[in-house]
């Protein structure tokens, strides 16, 4: 039987992208709390980040291959702890060094989408208390202030802090993450409110300096399901993870979605999917209509434009990364059908790169990264991404 074809086009103008994260593709990242983490005799990442993809140096051949696949940006983000090195001490050539990859962006056809913390904070930071100091608003606010008078003219679109909720719940609740806190949710709790007045601030600093492009924040958003007496802790995870954030972020220009799967919630609390789920190698539930579905909520929340700032699955096999892709795409078709007003889809990630704590051991790339040589070679999905990027078309086949 002929397999039939179910185009969806895309509008004109939709972001199509792919997202990177300095501590994950830069390499020797060794002023930064992360690095001091992943190299501690007891830690819980299982290797350290090293050379990472050396993207420092090979941040050119990186956007080349983005600019390749055809599309339109790339995100990436700039690292605190090389642009302030000790604290109130600004590093020129730093700054230099991120405005040469925007202007290397653009000058390849690619808005380039600057994230200003994406997990990692320099270590003096760190020693004060990161985002458990009362001062962290204001220190944070100075750097993004310091980066927008360097950066402003040339950023095309801003994203301040990267999944502030799971700062906060790894740091703080798992223990995962700096400073590796376990369970300590009223400190979890609190962080959560500075991590929201430091992005308040940097909106505040960005919208007062140079340039004029759209600035938001990136949640870690899931699907979140309830059975039948689960509806109370899943309101409370709701609560503390997105709600609590998604208030916040009244009179900025855009909300960053960042959805992988769902999770699920019944008597008990937080529970598994059940017996015969599909699963990725992260462990999480194959369900990438989350896309769709935290799209709808971020933006009925909010009523603010939704940009997907990240989606994407780890895997070996790049047959599931298509068919992943493809699934989230509907999805998030779907939701524009509806009336819901999404602005762009950035693929995570363009390499192969340091999972935090899972080292080197997850595959989220469009790109294979050569781990001696460094040397980049794009999947099969990358090619299928750029396609449906150039064209604006989604090709679904159906039964
Ligand atoms: C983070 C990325 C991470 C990805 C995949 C997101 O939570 O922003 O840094 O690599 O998920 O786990």
């Amino acid at each position: 039987m002929a397999t039939q074809r179910e185009d969806r086009s895309f509008p004109e103008g939709f972001l199509w992208g792919t997202a990177t994260a300095a501590h994950q593709i830069e390499g020797g990242n060794w002023n930064s709390d992360w690095w001091e983490f992943e190299n501690k005799k007891d830690t819980v990442v299982v290797e350290p980040s090293g050379d990472a993809c050396d993207s420092l140096n090979r941040w050119e051949e990186d956007l080349d291959l983005v600019a390749s696949f055809g599309l339109n940006s790339y995100r990436f983000s700039i690292e605190w702890s090389r642009i302030e090195p000790e604290e109130g001490l600004f590093s020129h050539a730093a700054l230099d060094h991120y405005r040469r990859v925007c202007l290397g962006a653009r000058s390849r056809g690619l808005l380039p989408i600057v994230t200003f913390h994406h997990f990692s904070s320099p270590r003096w930071f760190a020693a004060i208390g990161g985002f458990e100091s009362p001062r962290a608003p204001e220190l944070f606010g100075r750097y993004v202030k310091k980066c927008s008078e360097w950066l402003g003219d040339v950023i095309g679109l801003a994203c301040t802090i990267n999944e502030p909720n799971i700062v906060s719940m790894m740091g703080y609740g798992l223990g995962v993450f700096p400073p590796g806190v376990q369970n300590a949710s009223d400190r979890q709790v609190a962080v959560n409110a500075i991590l929201l007045s430091a992005h308040q601030r940097a909106v505040q600093e960005l919208r007062s300096g140079p340039g004029d492009f759209p600035i938001g924040l990136t949640l870690s958003m899931a699907e979140l399901v309830a059975t039948e007496g689960g509806e109370e802790s899943r309101d409370e995870f709701q609560e503390v993870m997105e709600d609590s954030y998604l208030r916040g972020t009244k009179g900025d220009d855009f909300i960053g979605v960042q959805c992988y799967s769902r999770f699920h919630f019944g008597p008990q609390g937080f529970r598994g999917p059940g017996p015969g789920a599909r699963s990725t190698p992260m462990g999480y539930e194959w369900w990438p209509q989350c896309v769709g579905a935290t799209a709808r909520r971020a933006a009925a929340v909010t009523g603010l434009p939704v940009v997907v700032t990240e989606n994407g699955v780890s895997t070996q096999n790049d047959a599931e990364r298509i068919e992943y892709v493809t699934e989230a795409l509907v999805s998030l078709h779907d939701a524009m059908n509806d009336g819901v007003d999404i602005r762009g889809y950035l693929y995570w990630s363009l390499l192969d790169n340091f999972e935090w704590t899972f080292g080197y051991g997850q595959y989220f790339g469009l790109v294979e990264v050569d781990r001696a040589s460094f040397v980049r070679t794009p999947k099969a999905s990358a090619q299928f991404y750029g396609a449906v990027a150039r064209s604006g078309v989604l090709e679904v086949p159906t039964k």
